[in-house]
């Protein structure tokens, strides 16, 4: 008998396709995005064509460049599917992976941050500002995912199981949007700071160790973003407003 792989639907791009629509239908694409350093979760309502000239590069070719190389990624083994999953399903997900995640991580990043700038911020006044970037991200992203498990994702389950409209989601939404694209930008600052995160020569181990971290920190970021931004956010409002 012989064995047929799945197909895979052609990625049909068009200088009009939304990116973070596109993400949020195939996950797997998100590293697309962020090799060409393309912002898919805050900056998700943008157009490729804008993004492309955003970023100053060139149509066609970025067009061609996202199907094949999405082809392939899209045949190979994928990030979860958060469009397809169920709300309190998302939720649960969101909270095991990426915010357990966040909660071990961003402690040691900071405590890394503030080693590297105490023993050698005399040489690079930059590495005191990470530390504090790095500091500050810490503070609001655990309190940012406090109000989300404690407040939100619960809403969002409720609404899931009911089925009864409310409007008591926009705020808390709106107020979740803003917090995370201050994340951002304080990412986008680190990643400034950091000459993108590479070390150069004098670099010890701590301090590479610690753009490292902060890399995978920016990867997780958008993904994590992603799946609220472009996918529970506008279900979930979708459902309180049926
Ligand atoms: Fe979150
Ligand atoms: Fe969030």
């Amino acid at each position: 008998m012989t064995s047929l792989a799945a197909p895979v639907a052609p990625l049909l791009l068009t200088p009009a396709t939304m990116i973070g629509e596109l993400v949020a239908a195939r996950p797997a694409l998100a590293r697309l995005f962020e090799k060409l350093d393309i912002d898919y979760c805050c900056g998700g309502k943008q157009t490729l064509a804008v993004a492309c000239s955003r970023r100053g590069l060139e149509l066609t070719t970025t067009l061609a460049f996202l199907e094949s190389a999405g082809a392939l990624l899209l045949a190979g083994p994928t990030e979860v599917d958060a469009a397809a999953m169920g709300l309190a399903e998302l939720a649960d997900h969101i909270e095991s992976t990426h915010h357990a995640y966040l909660k071990s991580e961003l402690p040691r990043l900071s405590e890394m941050a503030q080693r590297v700038a105490t023993k050698h911020g005399w040489r690079d006044a930059r590495l005191t500002e990470v530390a504090a970037a790095v500091h500050a991200l810490t503070e609001e992203m655990i309190s940012h995912m406090e109000k989300e498990e404690k407040i939100l994702f619960p809403l969002v389950r409720h609404i899931e199981k009911s089925r009864q409209p409310t409007d008591a989601l926009a705020g808390p939404i709106r107020q979740m949007e803003a917090e995370h694209q201050s994340a951002g930008q304080l990412t986008a600052q680190l990643r400034e700071l950091t000459d993108n995160f590479l070390p150069n020569a004098e670099a010890c181990n701590t301090h590479r160790a610690l753009l490292a971290g902060l890399a995978e920190f920016e990867t997780d970021l958008h993904r994590h973003v992603h799946k609220e931004n472009n996918v529970l956010f506008p279900r979930a409002l979708a459902l309180a407003a049926a």
